[in-house]
């Protein structure tokens, strides 16, 4: 078992960071292997709609979008955590999720996402949904835990305060370790549920 852990923070050792380190902690003593990328102190400009990657199947600009990608494929799941900005995830961030989704064709079914919201009081909700979104369009599984998604501190190293916080991320890793194994044991017992061929269908007027 793999997980992807997408780190949307501009600053290393942040307080997403230790957000992410208490899933690791878990992932670690469950045996699933992780691999972190920090993405939100790197330059990764937002899609052009240029729909290149319709043909060639990777992003025009060849930066660390193209290599999450192969990342992406071979994990059996995948965790993004943002800081909170205005009420929402990095912008950085979020140019890097909107290239990755679209330019990419791989099947993602029942693979598992995850997404964390890090803020210093307001906007985790909101941006814990539009996380969410990147999952739910293209027939990926999402584990939850015994909260939403949040973790609270607005300096480096505060969220190690916010001990419901730590201990959502902890439940979180385990329910998702739990449901990607359930899913591996599906899919070799059913196999992935059927597709019926894509309907495109465009509201113009
Ligand atoms: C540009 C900017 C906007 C922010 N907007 C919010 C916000 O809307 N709500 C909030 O609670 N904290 C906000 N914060 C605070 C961060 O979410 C908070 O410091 C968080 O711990 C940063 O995580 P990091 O240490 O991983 O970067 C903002 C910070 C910055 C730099």
């Amino acid at each position: 078992m793999k997980v992807l852990i997408i780190n949307g923070s501009p600053r290393v050792g942040g307080n997403t960071s230790i957000a992410i380190n208490e899933m690791v902690k878990v992932f670690d003593s469950e045996g699933v292997e992780t691999e972190v990328v920090q993405v939100g102190n790197k330059d990764i400009r937002g899609c052009i709609a240029c729909s290149s990657c319709k043909t060639s199947g990777k992003c025009v600009f060849d930066d660390i979008v193209n290599e999450l990608a192969p990342k992406f494929e071979a994990a059996d799941g995948l965790v993004v955590a943002s800081p909170v900005y205005y009420a929402a995830a990095n912008g950085t961030l979020v140019s890097c999720l909107d290239r990755l989704f679209y330019s990419t064709g791989f099947d993602r079914t029942m693979k598992v996402g995850a997404s964390i919201a890090v803020a210093r009081r307001g906007g985790c909700s909101a941006t814990f949904d539009q996380l969410n979104k990147y999952f739910m369009n293209c027939g990926m599984a999402v584990a939850t835990s015994q909260y939403w998604n949040s973790v609270h501190g607005r300096d480096k190293g505060e969220a190690e305060q916010d001990l419901e916080g730590l201990q959502t991320m902890r439940t979180l890793a385990r329910n998702m370790t739990f449901l990607m194994k359930s899913i591996a044991l599906g899919k070799e017992k059913y196999g992935l549920p059927e597709t019926e061929e894509r309907q495109w269908t465009h509201f113009i007027g």
